[in-house]
């Protein structure tokens, strides 16, 4: 039930909504983004980071939830594992079956290798199925993907690899005829041409979508490709640990069973981590957008075997979670809602920011509001600002929100809200790890035949990525991971396999004084209450 005070705010939205409609407002200037940032994003919080005591990035910031699981203990002995009869033997092993695993393991396919997909949960149960806005690709006559490198470099505070990202968005327009191809349903003009909208740091409508669906209907498509060209996939297998051979070369991984703990070796030329993100390590306490298995698994696996990290104290908190009802707490809220029209409004209905500033200028402004501004609109259970939704129709007209973000009208609907008529109240919720695995334009990291595709790769996008630009990469990195390993693969001798990393790994925590039992991999979030 809407508290009185929410519902004496909405009076007050929508006595301004026409005006607000009909408002332009300012973009901040480069120090105003600065000092909010500084002043209110959660990555400016120091007390919640630590500086990593042991491994490549010894001396290094990250998240404190982060360090204890790069530092944790690992959940095997390699004395549990029978390394000399690995029970799947194949060219490229795929850890992931999100869309970069997907991906990657179809031009793998494709390439002639033999490849095997294992995934902690099913196939396509990942982040990417969870995207709702579009992607990006600079496939218009007013855009060039020179402009798109340009709004990522800039949003990503000039911090991404340039060479990564520069195969990101040149690669960006094949990626959308890639997937068109392969029968992803994009919303399109009567004479066939693709839709695009703004996001926010966009100077150029290249988001291309799916309605909100966007990721749901990629992610359907890359999953039927998987199945129909055969690509064998085992679920509810989860990594729990990279195997090398005896030159440090990766070959292969120790699976789990999640269900009976079993353990088994699949031994591979070469293999590819594409194990999405970490939402459900729920960084200081924020709620999260992501699918259950985001615990950050890759990052984990590729740091004890010696693989750098880049920019992993960097993480996207996106400005529109669900802060009412609580229900569907933390869900996203995706950006597209704004690009159509709707603006941010305090308790007041007064329109405080430029809707489409950067994400993670958006999430500061937004806590700020509620902080230092006007005040948030108390729930029972948390605050957040108005997100005018109604506003959608008063631009567009009657009939857009059905059309274009259904899922938004959905999701709110079971909840009695109608977001034709109502605005709906949001805050910033733990959305994206900007950073992850370093990798060159291989899609190789620092340990050899040990590649990464999708969000656990770091550097792409620097330390704040654009709306659109992730189901991109998932795209575009996922594809080239798949080429290069399987490429990699043909030349690849796999020597004798070996655990020894498990052993050192274990030797520096007590050299380094780390005493902590916690294991990690994560694999799954733990939310299920002690029972006394
Ligand atoms: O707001 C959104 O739809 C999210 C998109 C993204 O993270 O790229």
């Amino acid at each position: 039930m809407l508290t009185q005070e929410m519902l004496d705010s909405i009076k007050k939205v929508e006595a301004k909504r026409k005006a607000n409609a009909a408002l332009e407002p300012e973009r901040m200037s480069a120090d105003a983004k600065d000092e909010v940032l500084k002043k209110y994003h959660p990555d400016y919080i120091e007390s919640q980071f630590t500086d990593l005591v042991m491994g490549v990035n010894k001396g290094e910031k990250v998240p404190l939830e982060l360090a204890e699981l790069l530092e944790g203990k690992s959940r095997i002995k390699a004395s549990d594992v029978d390394l000399s009869n690995p029970k799947y033997d194949v060219d490229v092993l795929v850890i992931g079956g999100g869309g970069s695993g997907s991906a990657a393991a179809i031009e793998a396919h494709r390439a002639g290798a033999n490849v095997l997909v294992s995934t902690k949960l099913r196939i396509g149960d990942a982040n990417t199925m969870m995207a709702e806005g579009g992607i990006q690709a600079a496939d218009k006559p007013n855009d060039s993907p020179e402009i798109h490198f340009l709004d990522a470099f800039g949003g990503g505070h000039f911090a991404a690899k340039k060479p990564l990202l520069k195969k990101l968005v040149t690669e960006a327009p094949e990626a959308i005829q890639w997937l068109n191809g392969l029968g992803v349903e994009f919303d399109k003009a009567e004479d066939g041409s693709m839709l695009t909208t703004h996001g926010g740091g966009t100077s150029r409508k290249r988001m291309h979508a799916a309605k909100d669906y966007s990721g749901a209907e990629i992610m359907r498509t890359l999953r039927d490709e998987v199945q129909c060209e055969g690509i064998e996939v085992v679920d509810f297998s989860a990594a729990v640990e990279i195997i090398l051979d005896d030159e440090g070369k990766a070959a292969g991984a120790v699976l789990m069973n999640m269900e009976t703990k079993e353990l088994c070796v699949a031994r591979a030329k070469t293999v590819i981590i594409a194990t999405g993100g970490a939402g459900r390590i729920h960084y200081q306490g924020f709620p999260t957008t992501n699918h259950y298995g985001a615990t950050a698994d890759g990052l984990v696996l590729a740091y004890r075997v010696g693989a750098k990290l880049l920019y992993p104290e960097t993480l996207q908190y996106h400005p529109t979670g669900t802060a009412y009802p609580q229900q569907i707490y933390g869900a996203l809220v995706t950006e597209k809602v704004r690009s159509l029209g709707a603006k941010l409004v305090n308790k007041d209905g007064e329109v405080f920011m430029h809707p489409l500033e950067t994400r993670d200028v958006a999430a500061a402004s937004i806590i700020k509001e509620c902080r230092d501004g006007k005040g948030g609109i108390k729930t029972p259970f948390g605050e957040g600002v108005w997100l005018d939704t109604p506003m959608i129709e008063l631009k567009n007209g009657e009939g857009t929100i059905e059309s274009r973000i259904p899922a938004m009208l959905r999701m709110f609907s079971k909840y009695d809200i109608d977001i034709r008529k109502t605005p709906i109240l949001v805050y910033p919720t733990l959305h994206y790890q900007n950073g992850g695995i370093d990798i060159d334009t291989n899609c190789m990291s620092g340990v050899e035949n040990l590649f990464v595709a999708g969000e656990a790769v770091g550097g792409i996008h620097g330390t704040n990525r654009l709306m659109g630009n992730s189901l991109l990469d998932v795209v575009v990195f996922g594809r080239d991971a798949g080429k290069s390993a399987a490429a990699k693969a043909k030349d690849v001798k796999v020597g004798k396999l070996t655990l020894a990393h498990i052993d050192s790994f274990e030797k520096e925590r007590e050299e380094a004084g780390v005493t902590t039992d916690t294991l990690s991999p994560k694999l799954l979030p733990h939310y299920a209450r002690e029972v006394s």
